[in-house]
């Protein structure tokens, strides 16, 4: 058996059991946040030894030492203990067994608590700043494609029975508008995490040691120091935004990724999906399957399960830290992950995709005019409810819109003269979209 390392030293008479190390560690997927957490060091060593509370020797140490520990794990050379619990106890080792004594004195001030809130905050808004990134990219691509085919028509839908026409362009700009939306939402939630710094908070109830606790916020960029230590070192409010706009977004993603499902099928066939992005069947030999679009839709599963999973760990947590607190971070690295890779695919789908503007405008029944027939009877000045009426008499009754003529409309109903170009879908597309 390996024999355990006795972690806590002091008071501990035994080492920990082997399956509670396992239970309890979770450098295997903290690791992740070492780049914020060590900048997060960097800021705390700075400060010790700005104020004095450790030697500026000891201080510059430090520094150095983190930094050529940062540069081995991106380099991939760092070797993680899961012994050791966390990345922040690891590097703290690795720091004091490459640069000795002066390791030692980097914890003064600091608990683990204000130390995984601070780099988990970094964490969260640089993941923001990266999703935005990747909702323009989308954006881009869905702009290419409006832009591309402007103007060429197609059936909108409500309950996906055909209802008015609309063109491929203001269809997609739905989508648009949805993902501005969510830009918007995750520049709010890397605001949310950088509102205000936990580091100095301490355990709980910060240091009797004169910490610079403006100095360390400032410098790593946040908007000032944290109000109360006790909120501070368990607030995880800002990485529940962050799997909320993630959800959310996700689900936008998924029924975008719906409407080509359906509009691809054979049966509508407005749009082809890329080969790029559809995949075969290992039965079929005809198959092309959408299945970047399926996953994206299937995908909102667990970025819906994220946000309820943290909401669920969060309530009913006394005051103020607690070890549950430490399943904050795979929930919020299992979103951000999928968003950016569902959005990218989807972006791909969307800049490769064609569409078939004949077969859409083809779909376009002219019932579909129906409501444009009975505007323009409102506009003679018969009350809507009875030009609703008299329109629906008149589809219901086996009228053919497709086979009229000016003249036949104006048989119809007199009201009806010069109603004819309402039958057209560009007419109506057009009379609609004034704004
Ligand atoms: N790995 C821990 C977490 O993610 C770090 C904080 C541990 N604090 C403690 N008091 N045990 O929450």
């Amino acid at each position: 058996m390996k024999t355990r390392k006795k972690l806590w030293g002091g008071g501990y008479g035994k080492a920990t059991a082997g399956i509670v190390e396992q239970f309890t560690q979770s450098v295997s997927f903290d690791k992740r946040l070492a780049p914020f957490d060590i900048r997060g060091s960097i800021a705390h060593a700075e400060m010790l030894g700005r104020t004095g509370i450790i030697s500026r020797k000891d201080s510059d140490k430090i520094v150095r030492g983190l930094k050529t520990i940062l540069s081995d794990i991106e380099k991939g050379k760092f070797t993680w203990d899961e012994s050791l619990e966390d990345l922040h106890m690891n590097i703290e080792s690795e720091l004091t067994r490459r640069i000795g004594e002066a390791g030692k004195r980097l914890h003064t001030g600091r608990s683990r608590n204000d130390q995984v809130a601070t780099a988990f905050r970094l964490y969260c808004a640089d993941a923001s700043r990266r999703i935005i990134y990747a909702i323009r990219d989308l954006i881009s691509a869905i702009d290419k494609v409006s832009k591309q085919y402007k103007g060429k028509l197609m059936p909108a839908y409500t309950h996906l029975q055909q209802a008015q026409p609309t063109t491929f362009d203001l269809w997609l700009s739905a989508y648009r508008e949805m993902l501005l939306r969510d830009i918007a939402r995750f520049e709010d939630a890397a605001s949310l995490a950088m509102a205000s710094s936990p580091l100095g908070s301490g355990a709980l109830m910060g240091s009797s040691l004169p910490l610079d606790r403006k100095y360390t916020a400032e410098k790593l960029g946040f908007e000032k120091v944290s109000v109360s230590t006790l909120d501070s070192v368990s607030d995880r409010d800002f990485a529940l935004e962050l799997l909320f706009a993630s959800a959310l977004f996700q689900i936008h993603l998924s029924r975008l990724a719906e409407d080509l499902i359906v509009y691809s099928t054979k049966e509508f066939g407005f749009v082809k999906l890329d080969d790029s992005v559809t995949t075969g069947s290992s039965l079929m030999p005809q198959k092309k399957n959408p299945d970047v679009c399926e996953l994206t839709r299937g995908k909102s599963g667990r970025v819906i399960g994220n946000l309820v999973s943290l909401l669920t760990t969060i309530k009913g947590l006394p005051m103020t830290y607690n070890r549950d607190l430490q399943e904050d971070k795979e929930p919020v690295f299992d979103s951000v992950d999928t968003v950016i890779l569902s959005a990218s695919a989807m972006s791909l789908a969307v800049n490769t995709m064609k569409f078939n503007s004949e077969r859409a405008e083809s779909a376009i029944d002219p019932s579909m005019m129906a409501t444009d027939l009975a505007e323009h009877l409102v506009e003679h000045g018969m009350p809507f409810r009875e030009a609703h009426e008299t329109v629906a008499r008149l589809i219901h009754s086996g009228v053919n819109l497709s086979k009229c003529v000016a003249a036949d409309l104006e048989e119809l109903h007199p009201l009806l003269k010069g109603a004819f170009n309402r039958l057209s879908p560009h007419e109506s597309v057009r009379r609609r979209s004034k704004r």
